[in-house]
């Protein structure tokens, strides 16, 4: 038998203490970050001192939960949370993964369908298929957003959500929209993916459906980098969005608690936001209001400067007062002259783009979509369409949404940076009215 007694008897350990010791991410790291952001040489050389120079360093865990300093990430979901004026936010790693857990937290499974417009980036369909039910793909109206009417002709028994996408900074017609889903009982989850901040009657956005999914990719209004925010004053549909996002750790609000309700506890998988990304997100956050106001008042000014030209009219916006602004759409009468214009626009320096070309592969038309057209399967199960059975299926084609390809064929999109200076501004209004001068007389 040994001499020593034992620290549960006497509490003298034979370990004080180990540490405190840096974290795995030290001064290096932080230097490939300061790196990317392009100060000026000397700047640089003097930031490097500086990161390079303290031996104290901790560094930080970068993870969000079990992180003895404040999360970043959850400082955001509460921004986010208090931005867009709902009970609950999730973040996650992307509005793809924020979709996939919405449909999933609603129990969203083979069978059933999901109504989506057929002017969308493809996540927002390829979600609803990679979660084994079917995209009802239906076409828009003049707003570029999901036609309520084209919803209530598609809705039926199967009918598990309608998505209704806030295209390019301004909103869906979200009155009519939630007025069918309630009458018919149906969720709504709004893709907020391109208008974030955005609103409708005084309502931000995210906020008006059941669940709202939110982009953070660069090329979204408020960013960082990659991320995403799930947005709801559901509990019950937060906490099964968590659970998805998570699968190890099914935060419910006890990690390893049994099932307190059948439907708490199912596989999910992971989507968990970095701590990099939070800290990006929670100060992008912080000035959306005032990057909104940036785009909003250049959209105003290149708007105000464009004269009045019979066969050009500008996209409908459902609420002016909740567009975004990152982008200003033009319809002109046919394909042939819109295609003339975007290029003399280009030629003309105007940050012009077409939106849809019968010869150009784009992912935000659904003709494109040819995963969903021709019903391609991940597995030998053939999932999702082998859920049900043909002739319950919905009759894709590339022509199935003639209004869709009609508008977009016709439109013109001038982007808008919240930068702009008013001479930006003035000079894109005069490269407008020059093209139109010419080509529309
Ligand atoms: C309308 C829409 N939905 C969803 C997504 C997917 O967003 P993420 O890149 O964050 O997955 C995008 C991104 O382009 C989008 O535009």
């Amino acid at each position: 038998m040994g001499q020593d007694s034992l620290a549960v008897d006497d509490n003298n350990k034979a370990v004080p203490a180990l540490g405190p010791y840096p974290t795995k991410i030290g001064p290096e790291e932080l230097w490939e970050i300061i790196d990317m952001w392009e100060f000026s040489e000397g700047n640089k050389e003097r930031l490097k001192e500086i990161v390079t120079s303290d031996p104290n360093v901790r560094g930080p865990h970068l993870f969000r939960y079990y992180n003895p300093k404040p999360s970043r990430v959850e400082a955001a979901e509460k921004a986010m949370k208090d931005l867009i004026g709902a009970k609950y936010c999730l973040a996650v790693n992307s509005c793809t993964s924020a979709l996939m857990a919405s449909y999933r937290a609603l129990g969203i499974g083979a069978g059933d369908e999901v109504i989506v417009p057929a002017y969308t980036f493809f996540a927002t369909s390829a979600t609803v298929a990679a979660s084994n039910a079917i995209p009802v793909i239906v076409d828009i109206d003049e707003s570029l957003c999901l036609d309520p009417e084209a919803v209530r002709k598609a809705i039926t028994s199967r009918t598990k959500a309608i998505v209704p996408v806030h295209m390019r900074g301004a909103p869906a017609q979200m009155d009519a929209i939630m007025d069918l889903a309630d009458r018919k009982g149906v969720p709504v989850i709004e893709d907020v993916a391109q208008a974030g901040g955005g609103s409708f009657d005084g309502k931000r956005l995210g906020s008006i459906g059941t669940m709202g999914c939110f982009s953070f990719d660069y090329y979204k209004v408020i960013v960082s980098g990659e991320g995403g925010f799930i947005t709801t004053n559901d509990e019950w549909l937060y906490t099964r969005a968590q659970n998805w996002h998570d699968c190890a750790a099914c935060w419910r609000p006890d990690r390893f608690a049994r099932e307190r309700k059948e439907g708490e506890l199912f596989c999910g998988e992971n989507y968990r936001m970095s701590e990099l990304e939070g800290a990006v997100a929670l100060a992008q956050i912080r000035k959306a209001d005032e990057k909104l106001a940036g785009y909003r008042r250049a959209k105003r000014q290149i708007k105000e400067a464009i004269e009045s030209f019979s066969g050009l009219s500008f996209r409908r916006l459902n609420d002016k007062d909740g567009d975004v602004g990152i982008c200003l759409i033009m319809f002109l009468s046919e394909p042939d002259i819109t295609r003339k214009a975007t290029e003399a626009l280009k030629d003309e320096g105007v940050p012009a783009g077409g939106i849809y070309d019968s010869k150009v592969r784009d992912w935000h038309v659904y003709s494109y979509w040819e995963h969903i057209l021709d019903r391609k399967s991940v597995s030998a199960d053939g999932l999702p369409w082998s859920a049900v059975s043909p002739d319950e299926l919905p009759k894709y084609s590339r022509q199935m949404c003639p209004r869709t390809l009609d508008l977009l064929g016709r439109a013109i999109m001038v982007d808008i940076d919240y930068n702009y200076s008013e001479t930006d501004c003035e000079n894109i209004g005069l490269g407008i009215n020059k093209v139109m001068r010419a080509l529309l007389g």
